[in-house]
Protein backbone atom coordinates (compact mmCIF):
# COMPACT_ATOMS: atom_id res chain seq x y z
CA UNK A 1 0.00 0.00 0.00
CA UNK A 2 1.43 3.46 -1.38
CA UNK A 3 2.48 6.08 1.49
CA UNK A 4 0.39 9.24 0.62
CA UNK A 5 1.00 13.04 0.86
CA UNK A 6 -1.76 15.05 0.85
CA UNK A 7 -1.15 18.33 0.54
CA UNK A 8 -4.19 20.89 1.04
CA UNK A 9 -5.81 17.57 2.83
CA UNK A 10 -7.50 19.65 5.27
CA UNK A 11 -10.03 21.24 2.45
CA UNK A 12 -13.39 20.17 0.34
CA UNK A 13 -12.31 17.68 -1.65
CA UNK A 14 -8.88 16.53 0.26
CA UNK A 15 -10.67 15.38 3.63
CA UNK A 16 -13.02 13.43 1.32
CA UNK A 17 -10.05 12.00 0.06
CA UNK A 18 -8.31 11.00 3.02
CA UNK A 19 -11.05 9.40 4.27
CA UNK A 20 -11.16 7.25 1.01
CA UNK A 21 -7.58 6.07 1.45
CA UNK A 22 -7.73 5.70 4.95
CA UNK A 23 -10.78 3.03 4.64
CA UNK A 24 -8.50 0.91 2.07
CA UNK A 25 -6.08 1.17 4.53
CA UNK A 26 -3.54 3.65 3.18
CA UNK A 27 -0.72 5.24 5.18
CA UNK A 28 -1.19 8.94 4.71
CA UNK A 29 0.10 12.31 5.59
CA UNK A 30 -1.27 15.49 5.50
CA UNK A 31 0.19 19.49 4.82
CA UNK A 32 -1.80 22.04 5.02
CA UNK A 33 -1.65 25.76 6.41
CA UNK A 34 -4.94 25.63 7.06
CA UNK A 35 -5.54 29.52 4.99
CA UNK A 36 -8.95 28.19 3.90
CA UNK A 37 -9.49 24.88 6.12
CA UNK A 38 -9.82 23.91 9.86
CA UNK A 39 -7.80 21.17 12.12
CA UNK A 40 -11.76 20.42 13.15
CA UNK A 41 -12.53 19.14 9.72
CA UNK A 42 -8.89 16.36 10.23
CA UNK A 43 -11.04 15.52 13.34
CA UNK A 44 -13.84 14.91 12.17
CA UNK A 45 -12.16 12.79 9.42
CA UNK A 46 -10.68 10.59 12.30
CA UNK A 47 -14.07 10.29 13.54
CA UNK A 48 -15.24 8.59 10.71
CA UNK A 49 -11.99 6.32 9.66
CA UNK A 50 -11.21 5.70 13.55
CA UNK A 51 -8.11 5.99 12.14
CA UNK A 52 -4.54 8.28 12.68
CA UNK A 53 -2.31 10.20 10.76
CA UNK A 54 0.17 12.63 10.75
CA UNK A 55 -0.79 16.01 10.05
CA UNK A 56 1.99 18.97 9.71
CA UNK A 57 0.56 22.57 9.67
CA UNK A 58 2.18 24.21 7.29
CA UNK A 59 2.93 26.00 4.09
CA UNK A 60 3.61 24.20 0.95
CA UNK A 61 6.14 27.57 -0.13
CA UNK A 62 7.84 26.37 2.81
CA UNK A 63 11.29 24.72 2.11
CA UNK A 64 12.41 24.20 4.94
CA UNK A 65 9.63 22.65 6.64
CA UNK A 66 8.47 20.55 2.94
CA UNK A 67 12.30 19.27 3.05
CA UNK A 68 11.51 18.02 7.33
CA UNK A 69 7.77 15.91 6.42
CA UNK A 70 9.81 14.37 3.53
CA UNK A 71 12.83 13.60 5.66
CA UNK A 72 10.30 12.17 8.52
CA UNK A 73 8.08 10.14 6.05
CA UNK A 74 8.98 7.48 3.12
CA UNK A 75 5.75 9.03 0.47
CA UNK A 76 5.32 7.28 -2.69
CA UNK A 77 3.13 9.66 -4.22
CA UNK A 78 1.72 13.28 -3.63
CA UNK A 79 -1.71 14.03 -4.13
CA UNK A 80 -1.87 17.83 -4.61
CA UNK A 81 -4.71 19.70 -3.48
CA UNK A 82 -3.12 23.01 -1.78
CA UNK A 83 -3.98 25.73 -3.69
CA UNK A 84 -6.08 29.27 -3.28
CA UNK A 85 -9.36 28.26 -5.78
CA UNK A 86 -11.52 31.70 -5.62
CA UNK A 87 -11.77 32.80 -9.45
CA UNK A 88 -13.36 36.29 -8.59
CA UNK A 89 -10.79 36.90 -5.96
CA UNK A 90 -7.99 35.69 -8.04
CA UNK A 91 -8.76 38.52 -10.69
CA UNK A 92 -8.07 41.32 -7.94
CA UNK A 93 -5.22 39.30 -6.21
CA UNK A 94 -3.40 37.50 -9.31
CA UNK A 95 0.11 37.59 -7.57
CA UNK A 96 -0.84 35.94 -4.70
CA UNK A 97 -2.80 33.33 -6.34
CA UNK A 98 0.81 33.07 -8.65
CA UNK A 99 2.83 33.06 -5.82
CA UNK A 100 0.41 30.30 -4.08
CA UNK A 101 -0.78 27.90 -6.68
CA UNK A 102 2.56 28.25 -9.15
CA UNK A 103 5.34 28.98 -6.44
CA UNK A 104 3.48 26.40 -3.72
CA UNK A 105 3.83 23.52 -6.90
CA UNK A 106 7.50 24.64 -7.42
CA UNK A 107 8.48 24.11 -3.98
CA UNK A 108 6.97 20.87 -3.65
CA UNK A 109 8.24 19.63 -6.70
CA UNK A 110 11.93 20.49 -5.84
CA UNK A 111 11.61 19.08 -2.31
CA UNK A 112 9.89 15.79 -4.29
CA UNK A 113 12.62 15.28 -6.46
CA UNK A 114 15.31 16.07 -3.97
CA UNK A 115 13.76 13.20 -1.55
CA UNK A 116 12.96 11.08 -5.26
CA UNK A 117 9.37 10.91 -4.80
CA UNK A 118 8.45 11.13 -8.57
CA UNK A 119 3.82 10.11 -8.25
CA UNK A 120 1.95 13.51 -8.52
CA UNK A 121 -1.44 13.62 -8.59
CA UNK A 122 -2.60 17.13 -9.26
CA UNK A 123 -5.76 19.07 -8.86
CA UNK A 124 -6.60 20.32 -12.69
CA UNK A 125 -10.15 22.11 -13.35
CA UNK A 126 -12.30 21.73 -16.31
CA UNK A 127 -11.60 25.23 -15.93
CA UNK A 128 -8.69 24.73 -18.31
CA UNK A 129 -10.75 24.01 -21.22
CA UNK A 130 -11.27 27.53 -21.35
CA UNK A 131 -14.40 28.01 -23.64
CA UNK A 132 -15.07 24.43 -24.45
CA UNK A 133 -13.97 23.95 -28.48
CA UNK A 134 -16.68 21.14 -28.27
CA UNK A 135 -19.06 19.45 -25.38
CA UNK A 136 -18.85 17.01 -23.80
CA UNK A 137 -15.30 17.81 -23.45
CA UNK A 138 -13.03 15.24 -23.76
CA UNK A 139 -9.16 15.18 -22.74
CA UNK A 140 -7.95 15.92 -25.94
CA UNK A 141 -10.19 18.76 -26.28
CA UNK A 142 -8.15 22.59 -26.68
CA UNK A 143 -6.65 24.12 -23.24
CA UNK A 144 -6.23 27.57 -22.55
CA UNK A 145 -7.66 30.57 -23.43
CA UNK A 146 -8.35 30.75 -19.31
CA UNK A 147 -10.27 33.76 -18.31
CA UNK A 148 -9.12 34.24 -15.25
CA UNK A 149 -5.62 34.24 -13.14
CA UNK A 150 -6.87 31.00 -11.01
CA UNK A 151 -7.81 29.00 -14.02
CA UNK A 152 -4.67 30.36 -15.72
CA UNK A 153 -2.55 28.52 -12.62
CA UNK A 154 -4.31 25.71 -13.57
CA UNK A 155 -3.05 25.56 -16.79
CA UNK A 156 0.33 26.70 -16.80
CA UNK A 157 0.69 24.31 -14.01
CA UNK A 158 -0.49 21.38 -16.29
CA UNK A 159 2.49 23.12 -18.78
CA UNK A 160 4.90 22.85 -16.06
CA UNK A 161 4.31 19.24 -14.67
CA UNK A 162 4.17 17.98 -18.18
CA UNK A 163 7.74 19.45 -19.33
CA UNK A 164 8.57 18.19 -15.95
CA UNK A 165 7.87 14.59 -17.37
CA UNK A 166 9.61 14.98 -21.01
CA UNK A 167 12.85 16.42 -18.85
CA UNK A 168 12.65 13.32 -16.45
CA UNK A 169 10.81 10.33 -18.07
CA UNK A 170 10.57 8.71 -14.65
CA UNK A 171 8.21 10.82 -13.46
CA UNK A 172 4.42 9.87 -13.08
CA UNK A 173 2.44 12.86 -13.24
CA UNK A 174 -1.51 12.37 -12.85
CA UNK A 175 -3.88 15.17 -14.17
CA UNK A 176 -7.34 15.39 -12.74
CA UNK A 177 -9.46 17.63 -14.75
CA UNK A 178 -12.55 17.98 -11.99
CA UNK A 179 -15.96 19.48 -13.02
CA UNK A 180 -17.79 20.58 -10.51
CA UNK A 181 -17.84 18.93 -6.96
CA UNK A 182 -20.75 19.24 -4.68
CA UNK A 183 -22.37 16.94 -1.80
CA UNK A 184 -20.55 16.18 1.15
CA UNK A 185 -19.91 12.89 3.21
CA UNK A 186 -22.75 10.72 3.60
CA UNK A 187 -21.75 10.92 7.57
CA UNK A 188 -22.99 14.91 7.48
CA UNK A 189 -19.67 15.40 9.48
CA UNK A 190 -17.46 16.74 6.56
CA UNK A 191 -18.51 18.95 3.79
CA UNK A 192 -18.09 22.25 2.25
CA UNK A 193 -17.15 24.81 4.41
CA UNK A 194 -16.38 28.51 2.45
CA UNK A 195 -15.14 31.22 4.50
CA UNK A 196 -17.71 34.29 3.96
CA UNK A 197 -20.49 34.64 1.38
CA UNK A 198 -20.11 31.43 -1.30
CA UNK A 199 -18.97 31.71 -4.50
CA UNK A 200 -20.27 28.73 -5.93
CA UNK A 201 -23.81 27.94 -6.91
CA UNK A 202 -25.05 24.73 -4.16
CA UNK A 203 -22.85 25.98 -1.34
CA UNK A 204 -25.18 29.36 -1.83
CA UNK A 205 -28.32 27.18 -2.50
CA UNK A 206 -27.83 25.57 0.77
CA UNK A 207 -27.37 27.92 2.74
CA UNK A 208 -30.61 29.61 1.65
CA UNK A 209 -32.37 26.19 2.59
CA UNK A 210 -30.70 26.37 5.95
CA UNK A 211 -32.34 30.68 6.00
CA UNK A 212 -28.40 32.22 6.55
CA UNK A 213 -28.85 33.56 3.31
CA UNK A 214 -32.11 34.90 1.86
CA UNK A 215 -32.38 34.42 -1.69
CA UNK A 216 -30.25 32.77 -4.65
CA UNK A 217 -28.96 34.73 -7.62
CA UNK A 218 -29.39 32.92 -10.71
CA UNK A 219 -26.80 34.57 -12.84
CA UNK A 220 -28.22 35.15 -16.48
CA UNK A 221 -31.35 33.16 -18.17
CA UNK A 222 -30.41 33.85 -21.46
CA UNK A 223 -27.62 31.05 -22.54
CA UNK A 224 -28.39 28.81 -25.29
CA UNK A 225 -29.55 26.51 -22.98
CA UNK A 226 -32.93 24.47 -22.13
CA UNK A 227 -34.20 27.02 -19.58
CA UNK A 228 -31.36 30.00 -20.52
CA UNK A 229 -29.16 29.27 -17.03
CA UNK A 230 -25.94 27.55 -17.22
CA UNK A 231 -24.99 24.05 -17.45
CA UNK A 232 -22.91 22.38 -15.70
CA UNK A 233 -21.46 18.64 -14.89
CA UNK A 234 -22.06 18.17 -11.03
CA UNK A 235 -20.32 15.35 -9.46
CA UNK A 236 -20.19 14.10 -5.94
CA UNK A 237 -17.44 14.92 -3.68
CA UNK A 238 -17.23 11.47 -2.57
CA UNK A 239 -17.13 9.93 -6.62
CA UNK A 240 -14.42 12.43 -6.87
CA UNK A 241 -12.23 11.33 -4.19
CA UNK A 242 -12.99 7.78 -5.24
CA UNK A 243 -11.17 8.81 -8.25
CA UNK A 244 -7.96 9.82 -6.56
CA UNK A 245 -8.21 6.21 -5.23
CA UNK A 246 -8.16 4.66 -8.61
CA UNK A 247 -5.56 7.01 -9.78
CA UNK A 248 -3.12 6.55 -7.12
CA UNK A 249 -3.93 2.44 -7.68
CA UNK A 250 -4.15 2.23 -11.57
CA UNK A 251 -1.44 4.59 -12.89
CA UNK A 252 1.69 2.74 -12.27
CA UNK A 253 3.45 3.59 -14.70
CA UNK A 254 5.37 6.68 -15.64
CA UNK A 255 4.20 9.80 -17.91
CA UNK A 256 1.80 11.95 -17.76
CA UNK A 257 -1.84 10.86 -17.40
CA UNK A 258 -4.87 13.27 -18.07
CA UNK A 259 -8.45 12.53 -16.87
CA UNK A 260 -11.82 14.27 -16.89
CA UNK A 261 -13.84 13.42 -13.22
CA UNK A 262 -17.23 14.43 -14.36
CA UNK A 263 -20.62 12.43 -14.54
CA UNK A 264 -21.14 13.75 -18.11
CA UNK A 265 -24.52 14.65 -17.16
CA UNK A 266 -25.05 18.35 -17.65
CA UNK A 267 -27.48 19.94 -15.09
CA UNK A 268 -28.86 23.58 -15.37
CA UNK A 269 -28.92 26.33 -12.26
CA UNK A 270 -32.65 26.07 -12.26
CA UNK A 271 -32.54 21.79 -12.35
CA UNK A 272 -30.13 22.14 -8.92
CA UNK A 273 -31.95 24.80 -7.58
CA UNK A 274 -35.56 22.87 -8.05
CA UNK A 275 -33.89 18.97 -6.97
CA UNK A 276 -32.15 20.47 -3.87
CA UNK A 277 -35.85 22.17 -3.17
CA UNK A 278 -36.95 18.30 -2.91
CA UNK A 279 -33.93 17.41 -1.09
CA UNK A 280 -34.67 19.85 1.89
CA UNK A 281 -38.24 19.90 1.99
CA UNK A 282 -39.08 23.52 0.80
CA UNK A 283 -39.17 26.65 -1.84
CA UNK A 284 -36.03 28.18 -2.17
CA UNK A 285 -36.79 31.88 -3.31
CA UNK A 286 -34.50 33.12 -6.15
CA UNK A 287 -34.02 36.06 -8.22
CA UNK A 288 -32.78 36.00 -12.27
CA UNK A 289 -29.76 38.46 -12.33
CA UNK A 290 -27.33 39.25 -15.34
CA UNK A 291 -25.09 37.09 -16.69
CA UNK A 292 -21.68 36.79 -14.52
CA UNK A 293 -18.93 37.95 -15.87
CA UNK A 294 -16.55 35.04 -17.51
CA UNK A 295 -19.05 32.31 -16.90
CA UNK A 296 -19.69 30.00 -20.19
CA UNK A 297 -23.23 28.47 -21.16
CA UNK A 298 -22.60 24.72 -20.86
CA UNK A 299 -19.43 22.84 -19.76
CA UNK A 300 -19.71 18.95 -19.18
CA UNK A 301 -17.47 15.78 -19.29
CA UNK A 302 -16.73 13.31 -21.31
CA UNK A 303 -15.54 10.88 -18.66
CA UNK A 304 -15.18 7.40 -20.71
CA UNK A 305 -11.32 8.08 -20.27
CA UNK A 306 -11.31 7.35 -17.03
CA UNK A 307 -14.19 4.43 -16.99
CA UNK A 308 -12.30 2.70 -19.75
CA UNK A 309 -8.58 3.23 -17.97
CA UNK A 310 -8.92 4.20 -13.97
CA UNK A 311 -12.32 1.63 -13.90
CA UNK A 312 -13.22 4.94 -12.60
CA UNK A 313 -17.37 6.23 -12.90
CA UNK A 314 -19.03 8.08 -10.86
CA UNK A 315 -21.77 6.23 -8.97
CA UNK A 316 -24.17 9.06 -7.41
CA UNK A 317 -26.31 11.23 -9.07
CA UNK A 318 -28.45 15.03 -8.80
CA UNK A 319 -30.54 13.53 -5.74
CA UNK A 320 -27.66 12.14 -3.66
CA UNK A 321 -25.81 14.94 -4.16
CA UNK A 322 -28.31 17.53 -2.99
CA UNK A 323 -29.53 15.08 -0.18
CA UNK A 324 -25.93 14.90 1.63
CA UNK A 325 -25.26 18.68 0.59
CA UNK A 326 -28.41 19.26 3.14
CA UNK A 327 -27.68 16.61 5.50
CA UNK A 328 -23.58 18.53 5.95
CA UNK A 329 -25.81 21.97 5.53
CA UNK A 330 -28.11 21.11 8.12
CA UNK A 331 -26.38 19.22 10.87
CA UNK A 332 -23.36 21.86 10.80
CA UNK A 333 -25.13 25.32 9.90
CA UNK A 334 -21.76 27.19 10.97
CA UNK A 335 -19.60 25.03 9.09
CA UNK A 336 -16.74 23.64 11.67
CA UNK A 337 -17.82 26.75 13.53
CA UNK A 338 -20.43 25.70 15.67
P1 LIG B 1 -10.11 24.00 -0.37
O1 LIG B 1 -9.78 25.44 -0.29
O2 LIG B 1 -11.21 23.48 0.49
O3 LIG B 1 -8.81 23.11 -0.11
C1 LIG B 1 -7.52 23.57 -0.41
C2 LIG B 1 -6.66 23.38 0.84
O4 LIG B 1 -5.32 23.81 0.56
C3 LIG B 1 -7.16 24.20 2.03
O5 LIG B 1 -7.28 23.35 3.14
C4 LIG B 1 -6.07 25.25 2.22
O6 LIG B 1 -5.94 25.60 3.58
C5 LIG B 1 -4.85 24.54 1.67
N1 LIG B 1 -3.79 25.42 1.16
C6 LIG B 1 -3.90 26.44 0.26
N2 LIG B 1 -2.71 26.99 0.03
C7 LIG B 1 -1.81 26.32 0.81
C8 LIG B 1 -0.42 26.43 1.00
N3 LIG B 1 0.31 27.36 0.39
N4 LIG B 1 0.18 25.56 1.84
C9 LIG B 1 -0.54 24.60 2.48
N5 LIG B 1 -1.86 24.47 2.33
C10 LIG B 1 -2.49 25.31 1.51
O7 LIG B 1 -10.41 23.67 -1.91
P2 LIG B 1 -10.98 22.33 -2.57
O8 LIG B 1 -12.31 22.66 -3.14
O9 LIG B 1 -10.83 21.19 -1.66
O10 LIG B 1 -9.98 22.21 -3.79
C11 LIG B 1 -8.83 21.39 -3.73
C12 LIG B 1 -8.06 21.55 -5.02
O11 LIG B 1 -8.89 21.22 -6.13
C13 LIG B 1 -7.59 22.99 -5.29
O12 LIG B 1 -6.32 22.94 -5.88
C14 LIG B 1 -8.62 23.51 -6.26
O13 LIG B 1 -8.10 24.53 -7.07
C15 LIG B 1 -8.92 22.27 -7.07
N6 LIG B 1 -10.24 22.30 -7.71
C16 LIG B 1 -11.35 22.59 -6.97
C17 LIG B 1 -12.60 22.67 -7.56
C18 LIG B 1 -13.81 23.04 -6.77
O14 LIG B 1 -14.78 23.50 -7.38
N7 LIG B 1 -13.85 22.88 -5.47
C19 LIG B 1 -12.72 22.40 -8.93
C20 LIG B 1 -11.57 22.09 -9.67
C21 LIG B 1 -10.32 22.05 -9.04
C1 LIG C 1 -22.17 27.15 -11.48
C2 LIG C 1 -23.34 27.77 -12.24
C3 LIG C 1 -23.15 30.16 -12.47
C4 LIG C 1 -23.45 31.02 -8.19
C5 LIG C 1 -16.24 27.30 -10.67
C6 LIG C 1 -14.88 27.66 -11.19
C7 LIG C 1 -14.22 26.45 -11.77
C8 LIG C 1 -14.23 25.29 -10.79
C9 LIG C 1 -15.57 25.03 -10.21
C10 LIG C 1 -12.20 25.25 -9.57
C11 LIG C 1 -22.92 28.84 -13.23
C12 LIG C 1 -24.33 29.80 -11.60
C13 LIG C 1 -23.37 30.42 -9.42
C14 LIG C 1 -24.60 31.76 -7.84
C15 LIG C 1 -25.52 31.22 -10.00
N1 LIG C 1 -13.40 25.54 -9.65
N2 LIG C 1 -24.40 30.52 -10.32
N3 LIG C 1 -25.61 31.83 -8.78
O1 LIG C 1 -18.44 28.81 -12.31
O2 LIG C 1 -19.01 26.45 -13.09
O3 LIG C 1 -17.02 26.82 -11.75
O4 LIG C 1 -16.12 26.26 -9.70
O5 LIG C 1 -11.47 24.86 -10.42
O6 LIG C 1 -12.93 26.83 -12.11
O7 LIG C 1 -15.01 28.65 -12.19
O8 LIG C 1 -19.18 27.02 -10.66
O9 LIG C 1 -20.74 26.95 -8.77
O10 LIG C 1 -19.66 29.15 -9.38
O11 LIG C 1 -21.38 28.18 -10.91
O12 LIG C 1 -26.47 31.33 -10.80
O13 LIG C 1 -24.72 32.34 -6.75
O14 LIG C 1 -24.19 28.45 -11.30
O15 LIG C 1 -23.44 31.25 -13.30
O16 LIG C 1 -23.79 28.76 -14.32
P1 LIG C 1 -18.45 27.36 -12.06
P2 LIG C 1 -20.22 27.86 -9.81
Amino acid sequence: MENVLLTGGAGFIGSHTLVELLERGYQVAVVDNLCNSCEEALARVKKITGKDFAFYNADIRDRAAMDKIFSENKFDSVIHFAGLKAVGESCHKPLEYYDNNIYGTLVLLETMRAHGVKKIVFSSSATVYGTPERLPLTEDCRTGGTTNPYGSTKYYLEGILTDLYKADNEWNVILLRYFNPVGAHASGLIGEDPKGIPNNLMPYVAQVASGKLKQIHVYGNDYPTKDGTGVRDYIHVVDLALGHVAAIEKCTTAGVHIYNLGTGVGYSVLDMIHAFEKACGKKLDYVIEPRRSGDIAECYANSDKAAGELGWKAKYGIEEMCRDQWNWQSKNPEGYNR
